[in-house]
């Protein structure tokens, strides 16, 4: 797929009409693309500047960029939840996700986040996105198909209980781990067993007694730094003149994300000295 550059046959192109309605099309040289106010000749955007306005065969305008990451994600179809980008983009920059580095997620759900790891790690890296319900990992392998336009090289999609994973089964250990399941905290033995130390193990749970069960989880293993705990709010912004205040309507709550590294065997962390009591 090309990320830049003029349209290409089988690029995917979203355009926009004058009241900011999106349309997704796939550009097929000779084909058209209907609308009530007319037809667009793919051929009229095939070899064009992306930003450009292509006008149907009524006079209606449209703007033509390619699809970025965040359209497929929250337009692609779904069988699970999928990760919202706001989160996404915490996931890999507090996950440390590197290009080249061995990642393993739970479950592939619609597969938003597998895109986006994908991406990160690039082809000199190493996806396993382990889901247990062959109807997601349907979802998930569609829709990461439809992005990339072919299955990457580096990603190894699994129809697997995570419980059941092994070092061998994924050709040796792993450098990050990113779990979004209903109940992460039965997994982290298996988690324990199958991260690098130092790698990092990144949860996203949505309810406070998912938050509790992860950190306290994590907590008992012994194998784990303290896990950090957060979540990210974003609210969007009219800017208009006098106007510009924050949009009356916001998602306010998506997830909560959790954060811990795996310690090398056998150590303990040093604890915060407390003075003593008199
Ligand atoms: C919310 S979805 C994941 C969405 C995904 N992260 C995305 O961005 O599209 C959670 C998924 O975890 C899967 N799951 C639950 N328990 C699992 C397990 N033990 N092993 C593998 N997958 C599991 C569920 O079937 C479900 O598809």
């Amino acid at each position: 797929m090309a990320y830049s550059g003029p349209f290409q046959a089988g690029d995917r192109v979203q355009l926009t009409d004058a009241k900011r309605r999106h349309f997704t099309i796939v550009l097929r040289p000779g084909e058209v693309f209907h609308t009530h106010r007319g037809q667009v000749a793919h051929d009229d955007l095939i070899g064009r500047d992306e930003g450009s306005v292509v006008r149907s065969s009524l006079g209606a305008d449209y703007l033509a960029f390619r699809h970025l990451m965040v359209d497929h994600v929250l337009s692609m179809p779904r069988g699970a939840a999928v990760i919202y980008p706001k989160d996404l983009g915490q996931i890999l920059i507090e996950g440390d996700i590197f290009p080249g580095a061995r990642v393993l997620e739970a479950g592939a759900g619609s597969g938003a986040l597998s895109i986006a790891l994908l991406r990160a790690v690039g082809e000199h890296g190493r996806v396993f996105s382990v889901e247990v319900r062959d109807d997601h990992l349907a979802y998930a392998i569609d829709n990461v198909e439809q992005y990339f336009g072919t299955r990457p090289e580096w990603w190894e999609p699994k129809l697997a209980d995570f419980g059941q994973l092994t070092r061998d089964g994924l050709g040796g250990p792993v450098d990050r781990v990113l779990l979004d399941m209903v109940e992460p905290w039965h997994f982290f033995d298996t988690v324990c067993d199958l991260l690098l130390p130092g790698g990092v193990i990144m949860v996203y749970v949505a309810t406070v007694p998912q938050l509790m069960n992860t950190v306290e989880g994590l907590r008992e293993t012994g194998h784990f730094s303290e896990p950090r705990a957060w979540e990210s709010l974003v609210r969007g912004w009219r800017v208009e003149g006098l106007a510009t205040r924050p949009e009356h309507r916001m998602n306010a709550h998506t997830a909560f994300l959790v954060q811990a590294r795996r310690l090398a065997d056998g150590v303990t962390p040093p604890q915060p000295q407390r003075p003593a009591r008199r």
